[in-house]
């Protein structure tokens, strides 16, 4: 197939309502950052485009705005800065940063929005909304407060529950109230605009489905990962709703209609309009024409749309934003959403509320110069298909025995040894032997191994193929031991330096895309440009020529003590103790009525270990325990397979309530109960000896 001419890549437009951190990056910029280096590497920079840019408006600015005493304006400009600096520092290379406040958005979102508005494909409809009569304004749902229908949570908000995480509409909620006056609001009638997704679901089945538009194939859906598919797949099984795409609110682009005062676009409308302000604001500098970037010409040129997102953004970026763009009718559509699902922080959600994360600014002033290091532990624990973990002891465990031992070892021998033996000059070599061949085969093999990932958007395949050719190399030396080798053949020396040399550089050359800060200092060392060396479809490699003179080596990657670790964990405990003193006594389940030391002592519990785990077929929730009393053996079923798969339980040992009355679940009779600790978030703890004690002891 013949490769698109035109590449228009995206990353989300991050809320410009705090900085970005680690799981934003390996979610949604590390990822794009990376097919776009190699794009622009394989087609030609002028045929790629890769924009992003501050999403400035929605209502949790407001609120940002409103806690800290100062406008919404200074909360993004505040924020943008940050995020603005921080990507460039981290050295996310997009080709325009732009800004959804910036009047070019503000005309590209009202054009967009009017030309839907004068195609007729908005429903104009009223109804009935939260209004402050304080304040003379029509209230949020985050604006409105009140008690969940669900849990005892006084506070919920009117879209959601902090407490038990259920989504709420604000008619639901309990004595709603306004977070801005603390006045009970009333209802008054609001009028809004809305795009009818109803009306779109059958060409939108064909689009996401079957990869087909208007009748032609589009894209293959093979080709988009399984959990945005599904994602959609349930949002269509689902029923599409015609959705406001306005607001009242005063932050955000005015709805340039008569009689829509004090009413904004709803800000997804908005954001991902950004991304063709931004792409109109690049070419507009640059001095050419932005559409073929966004719309397909006349003569069969085609561009290849792709959305990097998180997974909270699928709906988004491939239904809603589609929508939109076929609807107005000159654009094309994404070819592919590879989302990401989510990071997690050591074993923990990621929550930036509660500063467990990395902040991406903290990261790069507390290890200067360690870009890729951090860039390599997201790709290698890249949230691809399923959620993952970043850990610090992993990340120093990265460096020192992958960067450090692989890469970084690898390029400091055969340069340490070029220099010991010939003074830094290239030996010639005419690759006749067989094993030199070998090698350099491999190299042809690695570019199209890693263009073939790259193209699938398998990112952490594409490093693990980098890292594999540089195994090669260190296999080469450690076969050939050129140290050895030296004191009876200079000549051969020479030569196995050589091709270890083109092992080098060959690597540079695939690293740019995944680690590009060592690439840079890979070519740096060895005194070549990236000019004579481009990316090659495998067919036909240049080489560093003999004579040439290298520069003296460098290390790529020193090794990362434990002190500096131990500083980001003391950080993150800080946190945790932080947390758990501002968390507010409503989150704690309240003390149950009092009870007489006679009821407590009928409680039998013994501790225990469990020797056997298997699921209960059917169910979702039970596993089945076999635990070692000491005395005896039991069957307990433990409504804990949410939380823990079968393998992980063996071996732990329990506290377990041993006289409870037996109870048939799932047609097995359980005898007894594991006890377990649930925190807020519904999360269970064993409670088991503080070290590991004889099972049958008795607690009370
Ligand atoms: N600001 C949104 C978020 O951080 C992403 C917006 S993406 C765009 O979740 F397409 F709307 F720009
Ligand atoms: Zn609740």
């Amino acid at each position: 197939m013949q490769p698109p001419q035109r590449y228009t890549i995206t990353s989300a437009l991050p809320y410009t309502n705090g900085p970005v951190h680690i799981g934003q990056l390996s979610g949604a910029y590390v990822p794009a950052d990376i097919y776009v280096r190699y794009l622009r590497l394989r087609y030609g920079r002028e045929n790629v485009v890769y924009v992003c840019g501050s999403d400035e408006h929605g209502v949790p600015i407001t609120l940002t705005a409103q806690k800290e005493g100062v406008t919404p304006q200074d909360v993004v400009d505040k924020y943008h800065a940050i995020i603005k600096k921080s990507f460039e520092e981290f050295g996310i290379d997009f080709d325009i940063y732009h800004r959804t406040s910036d009047p070019l958005h503000h005309k590209t979102a009202q054009e967009f929005f009017m030309k839907l508005y004068d195609k007729g494909i908005f429903i104009e409809k009223e109804s009935e909304q939260f209004y402050d009569e304080e304040n003379n304004q029509f209230l949020a749902d985050r604006y409105i407060t009140g008690g969940c229908p669900h849990c005892d949570n006084e506070k919920a908000y009117g879209d959601q529950c902090e407490k038990c995480g259920s989504t709420l509409s604000p008619e639901e909620l309990k004595n709603p109230t306004s977070a801005i006056s603390g006045n009970k609001p009333i209802m008054k009638k609001t009028k809004h605009w809305y795009f009818p997704l109803d009306k779109c679901e059958d060409w939108l089945k064909e689009y996401i489905l079957e990869g087909k538009l208007d009748g032609k194939q589009h894209h293959d859906p093979k080709n988009w990962k399984k959990h945005v598919l599904g994602q959609c797949q349930s949002w269509i099984d689902g029923k599409l709703l015609p959705r406001a795409m306005t607001r009242d609110l005063d932050w955000g682009i005015k709805v340039p209609v008569e009689n829509a005062e004090g009413k904004v676009l709803y800000v997804w409308f908005d954001a991902p309009i950004g991304y063709i302000s931004a792409t109109k604001a690049w070419a507009k500098e640059k001095g050419i024409d932005w559409e073929p970037f966004w719309k397909d010409g006349a003569n069969d040129e085609k561009t290849k749309l792709v959305h990097f997102i998180g997974k909270d953004n699928i709906v988004f970026h491939s239904i809603i934003f589609p929508a939109m763009l076929k609807e107005e009718g000159s654009f094309i559509l994404p070819e592919n959403v590879p989302a990401n699902q989510f990071m997690n922080m050591e074993g923990e959600k990621m929550s930036t509320s509660r500063n467990w994360t990395v902040w991406l600014h903290e990261y790069l002033e507390e290890f200067p110069g360690k870009q890729d290091v951090l860039r390599y532990c997201l790709i290698q624990n890249m949230p691809e298909n399923k959620d993952s973990d970043f850990s610090w002891k992993d990340f120093q465990d990265r460096n020192n025995n992958e960067l450090v031992a692989n890469i970084g070892n690898f390029v400091n021998r055969v340069l340490v040894l070029s220099h010991k033996y010939y003074d830094g000059i290239v030996q010639p070599c005419d690759f006749s032997k067989e094993e030199d061949k070998a090698v350099l085969s491999e190299i042809s093999k690695a570019y199209e191994s890693v263009s073939a990932k790259l193209e699938k958007y398998e990112f952490k395949s594409a490093l693990q193929a980098v890292l594999s050719l540089s195994s090669v190399g260190n296999k080469y030396l450690a076969d050939n031991e050129p140290w050895k080798l030296f004191k009876t053949d200079e000549v051969r020396t020479g030569q196995i330096l050589n091709v270890a040399l083109q092992v080098v550089q060959h690597l540079a050359v695939l690293t740019q895309p995944v680690l590009p800060f060592t690439a840079d200092k890979i070519v740096k060392i060895l005194g070549t440009s990236f000019d004579d060396f481009s990316w090659s479809d495998g067919s036909n490699l240049n080489y560093i020529p003999g004579g040439h003179q290298l520069n003296k080596p460098e290390l790529l990657f020193d090794k990362i003590e434990n002190d500096a670790i131990q500083k980001q964990l003391d950080k993150l405990a800080a946190a945790k103790s932080q947390n758990l003193a501002a968390a507010p006594v409503t989150d704690y389940a309240p003390i149950k009525s009092t009870i007489q030391f006679d009821d407590f002592v009928k409680l039998d519990i013994r501790t225990g270990t469990i020797v056997e785990a298997v699921k209960v077929p059917k169910s979702s929730k039970l596993l089945n325990l076999t635990i070692d009393l000491g005395l005896e053996k039991r069957t307990v079923l433990s409504g804990i397979a949410k939380h823990f798969t079968a393998e992980e339980v063996i071996g732990q040992q329990v506290c377990v309530l041993a006289n409870l009355a037996p109870r048939k679940m799932m047609g097995t009779e359980s005898n007894g109960m594991v006890l377990m600790a649930e925190d807020n978030d519904g999360k269970l703890k064993f409670l088991a000896p503080s070290e590991v004690t004889k099972n049958g002891m008795s607690i009370s």
